[in-house]
């Protein structure tokens, strides 16, 4: 029995397996207070920390976190170079709490594209993390559905070619299996902060069933009792998956 900690009104049974949230606002965040961009994205580091222990204490075992998309690449290059400092450092600051919170980090995404140092830090928490259970933790690092999806097609339309796969085969199973997030289920519910409404690339197939929430709140000041509430909203939607449900 995996052991929980639940706030009131929280019920165990209905929580989501995996929540997977686009973390947006650092910069609206930092634009508030006349501060530097980048002071939004260090801030952010605080909630993610706080999302990591709010899903252990929950006892909710898959988190998603977009950090970094595709599309992200076409900041300007102090800030794309900020966002790998800071997550070069997060990765390291953070590799001992992970381990010993049974965390168990993933990435999905172009990781090749990112540079090294990120890679090498990326390497070692995965690799010290991976037999921790109790959350697995995966990052969105230069990720893109549309990409992702490619590379997919690339994989599948090679073994055809190859003869090792029969293009009458070809089902969903198959395009999940080929699709980075193989290892890890779809997620149940997708948070966007700072009030924008669309996906921004995020996951496209494998949210096709997703609950989908937005919140004005900018990214760095979301809390555990907001993601409590969002739960709490969450539990109280009726998912049907296009059937009938019968009373
Ligand atoms: C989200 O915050 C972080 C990343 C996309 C890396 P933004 O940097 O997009 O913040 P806004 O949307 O400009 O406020
Ligand atoms: C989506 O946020 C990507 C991440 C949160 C990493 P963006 O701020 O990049 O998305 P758009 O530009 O508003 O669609
Ligand atoms: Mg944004």
């Amino acid at each position: 029995m995996m052991e929980r900690d639940l706030p009131e009104g929280l019920s165990a049974d209905r929580l989501p397996e995996h929540v997977a949230f686009i973390m947006d606002g650092n910069g609206r965040w930092a634009k508030k207070r006349v501060m530097n961009r980048v002071k939004g994205h260090e801030k952010g580091a605080g909630a993610v920390r706080q999302v990591v222990e709010t899903c252990t204490k929950f006892g909710i075992p898959y988190l998603t976190l977009y950090a970094f998309s595709t599309e992200n690449w076409q900041r300007p290059k102090k800030e794309v170079d900020a966002l790998m400092g800071l997550l070069t450092r997060f990765l390291r600051n953070e590799r001992k709490k992970l381990v010993k919170n049974g965390v168990r980090l993933t990435a999905i995404g172009e990781i090749d594209r990112l540079p090294e140092e990120v890679r090498h830090e990326l390497d070692l928490t995965m690799e010290e993390t991976r037999s921790n259970a109790r959350l697995t933790l995966c990052l969105a690092l230069s990720y893109g559905s549309r990409s992702e999806m490619v590379a997919m097609v690339q994989k599948i339309a090679e073994g055809v070619k190859e003869g090792r796969i029969d293009a009458a085969s070809v089902d969903e199973e198959m395009v999940s299996q080929h699709l980075f997030t193989r290892e890890i289920p779809d997620p149940d519910l997708v948070i966007r902060t700072s009030g924008e409404m669309r996906l921004s690339n995020f996951l496209l197939w494998q949210s096709a069933y997703s609950e989908i929430f937005f919140t004005d709140t900018l990214w760095p000041d979301f809390t555990e009792s907001e993601f409590a509430s969002i739960l709490k909203d969450y539990q109280g939607r009726e998912r049907r998956f296009g059937k009938v449900l019968q009373p």
